[in-house]
């Protein structure tokens, strides 16, 4: 599938991730329209990039719909790829007895609303917008690629919310591509593993923590870079041929309990 003259949407596509994808798809000749909370950093990105930044919570619906519109406008949009995420870790129950040191609720709920129902909010509105796309010679009108994570099939201790919110975007990915294949639009997943970019903070105790959790990796033994998740998205948006596929990028780290 050719990139060149489409437009993308990569949500979260401020930081970490969906930055370097933003880069990458830019690179690759199409109008990307960063979509996320961070106005200062998506604007100064799209700026770069000559891209459009469009101020965008996933979870909200006229939102995610002005960021498909402002993508239409500029190009036909063939591309999608969602970064937008929060972490958190807490476990299931507090040391007390008590049920309110239980996990609370809403926040469960809300990492399930962001992770999640956020994702599939997009994918069902530019799915929508990609069904009126021209179709290229394989009748191919579009690409979408979600972002769980390894601990969709290997969460710790304290990520039962957001295991839970992965293993759903882990879970959409058939069914969707099954229902898109309808209009000619593919949806495949990505699982990254340990990914260094702002989720994990920054200063000592982060560069610490990362340096412990590089240890486990199978090999090689470091963290993944942005731009090897991000080659990894734009070969899943352009190879036609992949499709519904849910693929690791993890070094082959399995994570353990904790
Ligand atoms: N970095 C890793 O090691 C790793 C591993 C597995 C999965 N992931 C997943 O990859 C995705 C990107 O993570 P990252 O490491 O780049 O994180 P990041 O914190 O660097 O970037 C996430 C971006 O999403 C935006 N965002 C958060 N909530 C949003 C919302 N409701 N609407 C729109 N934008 C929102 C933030 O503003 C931020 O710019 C997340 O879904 C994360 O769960 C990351």
């Amino acid at each position: 599938m050719e990139l060149k003259g489409t437009s993308a949407i990569v949500t979260g596509g401020a930081s970490g991730l969906g930055e370097a994808t933003a880069r990458t798809l830019a690179n690759r000749g199409a109008h990307v329209i960063v979509a996320d909370l961070n106005a200062e950093a998506g604007e100064a990105l799209a700026k770069e990039i000559g891209g459009t930044f469009v101020s965008c919570d996933v979870t909200n619906t006229d939102q995610v719909i002005a960021a498909v519109d402002a993508a239409a406008a500029a190009a036909p949009l063939f591309s999608v790829v969602n970064c937008a995420g929060v972490g958190w870790a807490t476990r299931t129950i507090g040391k007390d007895g008590e049920y309110a040191s239980a996990h609370d609720l809403d926040l469960y709920r809300r990492v399930i609303e962001i992770n999640l129902v956020g994702t599939f909010n997009v994918c069902r509105l530019a799915a929508t917008k990609m069904s009126a796309n021209t179709p290229d010679e394989d009748g191919c009108r579009g690409a979408i690629v979600n972002t769980a994570s390894v601990a969709a099939e290997d969460g710790q201790i304290g990520q039962v919310a957001y295991s839970s919110s992965k293993g759903g975007v882990v879970g959409l990915t058939l069914p969707l591509a099954r229902d898109l294949s309808a209009i000619g639009v593919r949806a495949n997943c990505i699982l990254p593993g340990l990914i260094d970019t702002p989720i994990y903070g920054s200063g000592e105790a982060s560069e610490e923590f990362k340096a412990r959790l590089g240890a486990g990796v199978l090999f090689p033994k470091r963290l993944g870079r942005s731009e090897e998740f991000a080659t990894l998205a734009v070969e899943l948006l352009s190879n036609s041929y992949i499709n519904a596929e849910s693929i690791r990028i993890d070094a082959g780290i399995r994570m353990q309990p904790k």
